[in-house]
């Protein structure tokens, strides 16, 4: 992996016998502006909130099941995983068209890492919503619970790694903010 702060930028001659990446030497590297995004704010960021939020709610949801045997619970958390499921393929897609389309962002290991994980995360998301479907209440104890906790997991490693994109690496930030 690369550091930003070290990297070679392209118009910075390099120094005799420093070695040169040859991944940051290109001369897109530094190009990560989002370029799906409305006026300048990146969709992708967006729409992750939902998923993230649909998660723990639905694991909140397994719970309190759990907890008073109420099956509302168990409806809301059927509910739950399905619209974490379906807008975490919002996201994804919204991702996947930002990953492809910038040249920065593609060239770079650690979009590719992003893209491996969330996919990972979104089978875990499609089988506890797809577990759920024959029957939301005998679907809780114990395996919907057990893959809303592991779900929970990946959606914090999963957003964890995509701010580390966007603060440690300034991807899919404007670099000429407002004044674009
Ligand atoms: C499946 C394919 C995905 C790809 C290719 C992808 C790609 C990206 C990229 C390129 C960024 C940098 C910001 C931007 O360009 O908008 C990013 C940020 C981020 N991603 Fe993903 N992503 C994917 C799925 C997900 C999912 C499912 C989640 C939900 C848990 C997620 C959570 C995040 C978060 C929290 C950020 C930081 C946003 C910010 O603070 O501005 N990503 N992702």
């Amino acid at each position: 992996m690369s550091d930003p702060d070290t990297a070679h930028k392209p118009d910075m001659a390099p120094e005799a016998g420093e070695l040169v990446d040859p991944i940051s030497a290109k001369p897109h590297f530094h190009r990560t502006d989002s370029r799906i995004a409305i006026a300048g704010h990146p969709i992708h960021a967006m729409l992750v909130s939902f998923p993230i939020a649909m998660t723990v709610c639905t694991f909140g949801a397994d719970v309190f099941f759990w907890w008073t045997g109420d099956a509302f619970w168990a409806r809301a958390a059927l509910w739950g995983s399905g619209m974490a499921f379906l807008f975490g393929v919002a996201a994804g897609l919204s991702g996947t068209v930002e990953l492809l389309f910038v040249r920065g962002i593609r060239v770079r290991a650690e979009s590719w890492t992003h893209f491996v994980i969330a996919v990972m995360l979104l089978s875990i998301l499609g089988a506890n919503w797809g577990w759920r479907l024959q029957g939301a209440v005998q679907a809780v104890l114990p395996h919907g619970l057990l893959l809303s906790l592991l779900a929970v997991a990946f959606t914090a490693f999963t957003g964890w790694h995509g701010g580390k994109l966007v603060f440690h690496y300034q991807i899919g930030v404007s670099s000429t903010g407002s004044e674009r």
